[in-house]
């Protein structure tokens, strides 16, 4: 998954705000963090909380931090140290400020959040969402909290559903978990540890709601998952399910008009899946497939289990199946042990693949992992140089990608007010932001349109109504 979004999903129940306790969530991290935060806002509407995106005027306050490298976890014990100030000067005026440590620092650190953190009043793994309304009033006893246990029960059967309100204030895309937790142990990652063992949704779940988004107004729906495509189900005819057959199941859903998914494996893009791609045109052509390193040594010790070359296989068959695909990856350089010949090789896959999107790191030692264990790690100097070269490649991908839609006329789902009055922001097919002169009343809709130019994080486009598609 990629940890660079972050959606608001304040802005809500406005009439009830001004009797209400107020709770401001900020997410860190990645989308699955997103949407869990969407459900831990539903699960507090109940305890009657309204969000709010003040955090000034917040009676709650919930960090869904994000533990994936050194920087982002630390970014919350700084953001901790600004709230406790601001809990001090609450109490002087006898006011109550609560504060909530939620997400994969949570469940990482537990106990230590505590120590290192005075301020905090509760600290809640992903696991336990279900249970933060028993946790938060422990809290307004008085007691600090820690709930990091892996629960037997199902959380998602005990959430809240979200109702049709607030699904449409939160816009015209959504999130959907459908999958959770990874059992791949990658050598440089810390997920298996903070979101648990492989879990799948069960089947008529996503279905539900999938069509409950759909009835609020969603047109296109993301399925969200550490590895997406290991999700794995009983069908409604018995069967096993993959999440190729979930796709097309869901496809079948009046009105929903654009599926993605993300973020994949390697190892578990199957044939099916594969299909899907080639047979639903629901199915946006845009595909985040990570490989992280190019050279197989590297991939080895990463625990991939895969080489460059079946990946570029891979992506052969899935270009096949969908030619207009657009494909986006997530790199790592400077695992320990990556040579300048290791490196090298992550560039020459780069080439080869040609993407339209990507996402490019330092290697972060993170305790507890296997990595972290390595003698050879590679000095922060070099890391960086590296970084520099394969960005700049990515980047002049990207750009050259964003110029190959010149002249087009695409599909654009309409999301939100643009930059300019009169203007809207939609979505490409290849999940570009594009800005159009169009009414706010289109929201939802999807129209032709010619793209015309390239920004630097966004296209322009013009409504092309009479034109014959590209
Ligand atoms: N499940 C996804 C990745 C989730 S983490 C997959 O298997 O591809 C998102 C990205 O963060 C990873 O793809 C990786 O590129 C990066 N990442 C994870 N751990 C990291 C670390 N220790 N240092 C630097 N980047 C890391
Ligand atoms: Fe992390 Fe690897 Fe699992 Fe992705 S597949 S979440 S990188 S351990
Ligand atoms: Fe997501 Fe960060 Fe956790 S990327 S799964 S919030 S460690």
């Amino acid at each position: 998954m990629n940890e660079h979004v972050s959606l608001p999903v304040a802005g809500e129940d406005a009439a009830k705000r001004q009797n209400s306790r107020k709770v401001f969530i900020k997410t860190y991290g990645c989308q699955m963090n997103v949407y869990d935060s969407g459900r831990m806002s539903d699960a507090l509407a109940g305890e009657g909380y309204v969000p709010t995106e003040e955090m000034g005027e917040a009676d709650l306050i919930l960090l869904n931090t994000c533990h994936i490298r050194e920087k982002a976890a630390e970014k919350v014990y700084s953001a901790l140290g600004r709230l406790r100030d601001m809990k001090n000067e609450r109490a002087a005026d006898g006011k109550e400020l609560m504060i909530g440590v939620a997400g994969c620092v949570a469940q990482a650190e537990g106990e230590e959040i505590l120590r290192r953190a005075p301020a905090v009043d509760m600290v809640i793994g992903p696991q336990t969402y279900h249970r933060l309304p028993e946790a938060l009033k422990r809290a307004r006893d008085g007691q600090r909290v820690v709930d990091t246990e892996y629960a037997v029960e199902d959380k998602f059967e005990h959430l809240p559903a979200t109702d049709k309100a607030r699904i449409r204030a939160r816009g015209v895309t959504a999130f959907l978990t459908v999958q959770e937790g990874c059992d791949k142990f990658c050598t440089f990652c810390v997920v298996p540890y903070t979101r648990g063992a492989e879990v799948s949704r069960p089947f008529s779940q996503i279905v539900d709601e999938a069509q409950r988004l759909v009835d609020g107004g969603v047109r296109e729906i993301t399925l969200l998952g550490q590895n997406v495509n290991a999700w794995r189900s009983v069908g409604p005819d018995g069967r096993e399910w993959s999440l190729g057959n979930l796709l097309y199941r869901l496809a079948e859903i009046p009105g929903l008009a654009r599926l993605r998914y993300t973020t994949s494996h390697p190892r578990d893009m199957d044939d099916g899946l594969i299909e899907a791609h080639r047979d639903l045109r629901a199915l946006m052509p845009y595909l985040h497939l990570p490989v992280q390193a190019g050279s197989d040594r590297i991939l080895k010790a990463m625990n991939r289990r895969h080489t460059a070359a079946e990946y570029l296989r891979l992506i052969e068959r899935i270009r096949k199946a969908r030619p207009d695909i657009a494909m986006s990856g997530d790199f790592i350089v400077g695992f320990p042990g990556e040579t300048d010949a290791d490196f090298e090789d992550t560039l020459r896959i780069v080439e080869e693949v040609n993407y339209a999107q990507a996402f490019s790191f330092k290697y972060s030692t993170r305790p507890g992992t296997p990595g972290a264990e390595l003698s050879d790690q590679v000095p922060e100097e070099i890391k960086a140089e590296r970084l520099e070269r394969l960005q700049a490649l990515l980047l002049k991908q990207q750009a050259a990608f964003a110029k190959s839609c010149v002249g087009k006329v695409i599909d654009l789902l309409l999301e939100k007010p643009g930059r300019m009055p009169g203007q809207l922001i939609g979505r490409s097919p290849w999940l570009q932001s594009v800005n159009v002169d169009a009414k706010a009343s289109q929201i939802g809709d999807i129209i032709k349109v010619r793209i015309t130019g390239t920004g630097p994080n966004s296209l322009f486009a013009e409504p092309a109504e009479g034109l014959i598609g590209a």
